[in-house]
């Protein structure tokens, strides 16, 4: 099989550990690396929190350390959703970890030239991206595609108009979509259908293994938090999609469309802007995804963990 050339760039966060299980599965996707943003928690704690992802699930992949901000807005975490540690539920074994000398932008920059092809998958904020793209655009005809969780074709989720990966760098997000590269969106129109309801905590732990049992355990906090923060009862699994579209393109259905980045500093500062009917009459940069089969999510997540015997 040919397999796609991935680098995987994240902020875990408890969606993003899944996204991490499901990129060490997937079987027709070489994982060249890990590269982590500040996001969900600090540097700090975002690249422990995947380095012990990868070494709990025995992925081999080098893990190199992005950036602590933004490119121009402050750092905004998110400690509600995902704890103190921002993997809160999990204890993991004392690792030994080892990360790349190079930052996370320069890892990005010598795979992309290393390889003919990359597919870029984002799901924390784009500044490592965006950072990679201006500080070598000799990459931009390496990029196959950037498929990043975030934005939204309705409404936010850190206010009412963005998105937390997109407000979070609001400019990195303007840099990826204005660049020519192929891109992919994957929002909460999409994200807000794959809950993770009591039935698929059940079916999940059933599966009985080292993967299942770090699922259920942080799947507990994952809903608690979000209950506390949004009252809901089951936690949209946002990131994993990501990846789970690369596993099985059938996944989803997509428009292409214009979209642009609010970089108003007004109340809508972040806003994904889907033209969906092309009332600008602008090009269309971005495959935006419109709908999802929900129960092949779960069944690619479900081969997932089980991969972890
Ligand atoms: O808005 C959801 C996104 O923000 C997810 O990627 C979650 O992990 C946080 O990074
Ligand atoms: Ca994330």
């Amino acid at each position: 099989m040919n397999k796609i050339n991935v680098i995987l760039d994240c902020d875990p966060g408890h969606d993003d550990a899944m996204a991490i299980l499901l990129a060490g599965y997937a079987p027709n996707i070489n994982l060249l690396g890990i590269t982590v943003i500040a996001g969900n928690q600090t540097i700090r704690k975002t690249a422990l929190n995947a380095a012990n992802v990868a070494s709990f699930l025995n992925i081999n992949a080098p893990i190199a350390i992005g950036e602590k901000n933004p490119l121009v807005r402050d750092r905004i975490i998110c400690e509600e959703i995902h704890g103190e540690s921002g993997l809160d539920g999990f204890i993991f074994p004392k690792y030994e970890h080892h990360y790349e000398k190079e930052k996370a932008y320069q890892f990005i920059i010598n795979e992309c030239l290393k390889h003919d092809k990359v597919t870029i998958v984002a799901t924390g904020p784009l500044t490592n991206i965006a950072l990679a793209i201006k500080a070598e655009p000799e990459i931009i005809p390496h990029i196959e595609e950037i498929v990043f969780m975030g934005g939204s074709l309705t409404n936010g989720n850190i206010s009412p108009a963005a998105e937390f990966n997109i407000l979070c760098d609001p400019e990195a997000a303007h840099i990826v979509l204005t660049n020519g590269i192929k891109t992919r969106m994957i929002g909460l129109n999409i994200t807000r259908q794959v809950l993770v309801t009591p039935q698929v905590i059940e079916r999940m732990e059933k599966i009985n293994n080292k993967a299942s049992d770090m699922f259920t355990k942080l799947m507990e906090v994952f809903n608690a938090n979000q209950n506390k923060t949004f009252g809901i009862e089951a936690a949209p699994l946002h990131d994993p999609v990501t990846i789970a579209c690369l596993i099985d393109e059938s996944l989803l259905t997509y428009q292409d469309m214009n979209v642009e980045i609010d970089l108003s500093h007004g109340p809508s500062y972040g806003r994904t802007n889907c033209d969906v009917f092309s009332y600008l009459k602008k090009e269309a940069n971005c495959r935006v995804a419109i709908d999802i089969d929900v129960n092949k999510f779960w069944d690619i997540l479900e081969k997932g963990i089980k991969y972890y015997g």
